[in-house]
């Protein structure tokens, strides 16, 4: 193992798949499992087995599916959730379990109501009945970030004797400066016996903004395993983000430290993500936001016309963003639609190419140039296909000095029904004539409409989220047609509730 080698684990589909409104399917995580492989991540974490059937489902089809990266499943520090993560990676071909425990004060009292010598035991002993099933096993200190170092050093040397070949120091709760972060780390290497024998993890949370700058300075305070997600989504403010840590050791030619990851496949793989867990990326986040390489000042527009490096401390190709790539139009085929969605971290089979291919057509009808972003949206709009309420047709009229007034049929498992209302706009006179046909109680908390490429015939795309009984539930739904695609993500939200 070289000693300025850093491994890239990925838990965009554990800790980044927790996000309410997230959630993926099996096949999605399988094509979610690809596009990091082809990434160049070395470790998958696919999921939480205990937690579900879908999840334990899922660990088994990645592992299944993926052919060198290695699959880590999540347990706690129970023995039934060692047995089930244990079961379901046992076709993986490279597998590690991901075992653990709470060791702040906090979490050994309040969430434990136990001893920091009881949680040392339960620590050690989970790891040694993990090594039961897997040589590859890795323990959590769960809250290190706010957990008493020489107490963290003790459980970390035990967990090591007890065989963990990687022993990770979350901050779980974002709380730590970057200067006591990588203190922290300096601290176990220089006060744990045999902390070479272990590959020691970073694994930070963004609630302070400073997932990214906190496992820089574990890097480079001698961690050598960072975990992290693609387009830094996480649980609340998000995990540390796969991309900025792998630009930065890119970048910076000063840091003797690299990974593994074909940079170029940064970009497909945000757009991947972003569309199949249907979670916009902000314009402005580092790397693969809209805006991350787009310079509006004259001042910088003519640096950098005059040469690139003036302004720009990454080439946009390094990261796989093209400005000429290919825009397909109506008169693009089959193999076109094939190849980009290819290039996109897409496969699928034939049957399903042609009904993609079909969509294809009609939106090309209305829409001139069709990029990548339509073209992995139009991949995913099946999901809604299956659903219990259908919107078979819809009409909205509004303007200046009328009111407006939408009518609207629906499908409900089969039976019709229509209804027409007026609102303070096209999308509220929509949704007041479907509440005239579905009388359920949903208060709309957020609602946002986003254009997915460029021009007045752009695709947009809504996010909604709703209220019902106490309950959130999120929609999507996508269209040249704002107040069609802000009806179908309200639908998608009414399906879920049912
Ligand atoms: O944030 C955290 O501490 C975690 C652990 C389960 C690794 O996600
Ligand atoms: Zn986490």
């Amino acid at each position: 193992m070289s000693s300025d080698r850093v491994y890239i684990f990925d838990t965009t589909l554990r800790d980044g798949e927790q996000v309410p409104g997230c959630q993926l399917n099996t096949v999605e995580k399988i094509q979610v499992a690809k596009a990091l492989e082809l990434l160049g991540v070395d470790i998958i974490e696919a999921g939480f087995p205990i937690s579900s059937p879908g999840d334990f489902n899922s660990v088994v089809e990645i592992s299944k599916a993926v052919t060198w990266p290695t699959v880590c499943a999540l347990s706690r520090a129970v023995e039934k959730d060692i047995d089930m993560a244990a079961e379901a990676l046992k076709y993986a071909k490279r597998g590690r379990i991901h075992t653990g425990i709470g060791t702040s004060d906090s979490h050994i009292r309040y969430k434990f109501n136990s001893t920091r010598e009881e949680v040392l035991e339960r620590a050690v002993r989970a790891v040694k009945y993990a090594k039961k099933y897997v040589e590859d096993v890795e323990f959590y200190a769960e809250d290190a970030g706010r957990t008493d170092n020489e107490y963290l050093a003790r459980v970390v040397e035990a967990v090591i004797k007890a065989g963990a070949t990687v022993v990770n120091i979350p901050d779980t709760t974002g709380y730590c400066l970057p200067e006591e972060f990588g203190a922290k780390i300096k601290y176990l290497m220089e006060h744990v016996d045999g902390i070479h024998k272990a590959i020691i993890s970073t694994h930070c949370h963004n609630d302070l903004g400073m997932a990214t700058a906190n496992t820089m300075a574990g890097l480079l305070n001698g961690a050598r395993q960072c975990e992290v997600t693609i387009n830094g989504i996480g649980e609340r403010a998000g995990n540390t983000a796969l991309e900025e840590i792998a630009m930065i050791l890119k970048a910076h030619h000063g840091i003797p430290l690299e990974t593994n990851i074909n940079t170029k496949r940064i970009y497909p793989t945000s757009r991947l993500v972003s569309s199949l867990m249907n979670m916009p990326v902000q314009p402005n986040k580092a790397i693969v936001g809209k805006n991350a390489f787009a310079h509006s000042s004259g001042i910088h527009q003519d640096g950098v016309l005059k040469n690139a490096q003036t302004y720009e401390i990454i080439d946009p190709k390094d990261v796989g963003i093209d400005a000429n790539s290919i825009v397909l139009t109506a008169r693009s085929g089959r193999a076109a639609l094939k190849y980009r969605l290819e290039v996109n971290g897409v496969k699928m089979d034939e049957e399903k190419l042609d009904e993609v291919y079909e969509r294809f057509l009609r939106l090309a009808d209305s829409k001139k140039e069709i990029h990548d972003d339509d073209i992995l949206m139009l991949a995913g709009a099946d999901r809604a296909a299956a659903r219990h309420i259908k919107v078979d047709w819809l009409q909205a009229t509004s303007g200046i000095g009328i009111k407006p007034v939408a009518s609207i049929g629906l499908d409900i498992a089969g039976e019709k029904f229509e209804a027409a209302a007026t609102g303070n706009g096209p999308v509220d006179a929509a949704i007041n004539a479907l509440r005239q046909i579905i009388r359920k109680q949903l208060t709309i908390n957020e609602f946002t409409i986003q254009g997915v490429t460029k021009g007045s015939d752009d695709c947009c795309k809504v996010h909604m989220q709703v209220e019902h009984e106490g309950h959130v539930y999120y929609g999507f739904g996508a269209s040249t047609d704002i107040v069609t695609a802000s009806i179908e993500a309200y639908v998608d939200c009414i399906n879920k509730t049912v």
